[in-house]
């Protein structure tokens, strides 16, 4: 009996080194294929970021006035309370419709290379006017929307700050530059995992580690990489039920059937549910899919297990956002 539980112990042992006690020159090997969340993405020369263009972006951010309703504003959808997100599987919009698609995250959006699932836009200047204008998100013209915030000596006086050499200040091209200036202020620093990889080793626990290990090793980030987590590229990916072609309907191109933007890892433990139509409601069904599409691969109940708590540690600081008071 003792000398099987002695051996017990030893195998243990052995296993905590193979699995979980990776040496320091090894772990610094894993660590060398992530990046840390910087604390603000890259600004596009055309849209400096000014406190005037942020305050102003904060207050068309949570403004329902700029949608047919009235009641719809883009935090009804990207809620800060729900991880700028919604927690349903497909967004609800005008009239109660539910859109195709899953409403992504705005945490970090500055740090994509595209934006949407299907990458249509190539930044977030080029986003922020589609859902205004959608008949199943806000549903106003941008005429209308302009005309509705001229009425507001508040917004006069702010977009005038905003942009003091436009002698006509509210126009649509200021709404979308507004926004996504406001939108580059929405990271999420110091994760576990950002401060594991400046090295603070208690940052993450054993299994965390572990998961790093397996999602280097099975080759996760061949497709989750950069400080986002994102290759920004295509890759086909099919859901059972699921009728949406994705990237194919943008170019038309056969070889993008089916495939979607890789999107980003950071947070994702707060953004459930997962993937285009939010069919997966947790973060286990959603990485074992992944290792089954896309890795050909079955991922043992631990393994499952390590890769989970390692999402985990990509779970940052939200950002401390005041809610605006609109007029
Ligand atoms: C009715 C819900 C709804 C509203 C309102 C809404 N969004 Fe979205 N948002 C979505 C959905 C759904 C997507 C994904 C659509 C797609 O990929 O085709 C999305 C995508 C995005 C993305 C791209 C993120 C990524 O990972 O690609 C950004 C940025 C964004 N929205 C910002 C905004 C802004 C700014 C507003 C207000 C002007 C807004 N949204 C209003 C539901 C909404
Ligand atoms: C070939 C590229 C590729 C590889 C390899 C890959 N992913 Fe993904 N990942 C994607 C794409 C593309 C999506 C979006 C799929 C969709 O919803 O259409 C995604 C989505 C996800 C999601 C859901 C995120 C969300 O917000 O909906 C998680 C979680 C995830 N991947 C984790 C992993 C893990 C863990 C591994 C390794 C086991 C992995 N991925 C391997 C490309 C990849």
């Amino acid at each position: 009996m003792q000398t099987r539980s002695r051996g017990l112990m030893v195998s243990a042992m052995a296993l905590a080194l193979a699995a979980g006690a990776a040496t320091a020159d090894e772990m610094a090997e894993y660590k060398s294929f992530f990046e840390p969340l910087p604390f603000l993405p890259p600004i596009p020369a055309h849209n400096s970021m000014t406190p005037e263009k942020i305050d102003l972006g904060r207050m068309l951010f949570f403004e329902p006035r700029i949608s047919g309703s009235g009641v719809i504003s883009c935090a009804t959808c990207h809620n800060p309370a729900l991880g700028w997100s919604d927690r349903i599987p497909r967004a609800v919009g005008h009239g109660g419709q539910v859109g195709e698609r899953n409403t992504p995250t705005v945490l970090n959006s500055g740090f994509l290379e595209s934006q949407f699932w299907d990458g249509r836009e190539p930044d977030l200047e080029g986003q922020a006017l589609g859902p205004i204008q959608a008949d199943i998100e806000m549903n106003m013209s941008l005429s209308d929307a302009i005309d509705r915030l001229n009425e507001f000596e508040v917004y006069r006086k702010h977009f005038a700050a905003a942009f003091p050499e436009d002698p006509e200040p509210i126009r649509a091209e200021n709404v979308a530059l507004a926004i996504a200036t406001f939108e580059r202020t929405l990271n999420t620093p110091n994760s576990p995992l950002d401060r594991y990889l400046r090295g603070d080793e208690g940052a993450m626990t054993d299994s965390q580690k572990s998961g790093m290990r397996l999602f280097v090793d099975a080759g996760c980030v061949a497709c989750h990489n950069g400080p986002a987590l994102t290759d920004s590229n295509f890759h086909r990916f099919e859901l059972p039920g699921s009728t949406d072609e994705g990237r194919y309907v943008v170019t038309g191109d056969e070889f993008d059937k089916f495939a979607f933007r890789t999107p980003t890892l950071r947070n994702v433990a707060v953004t459930y549910p997962y993937f285009n139509n939010g069919s997966v409601e947790s973060l286990h069904d959603a990485v074992q899919l992944m290792g089954q599409q896309m890795l050909g691969q079955d991922f043992t109940d631990q393994e499952l297990d390590d890769l989970v708590a390692f999402m985990h540690a990509m779970t940052g600081e939200m950002p401390r956002v005041e809610i605006p008071a609109l007029p």
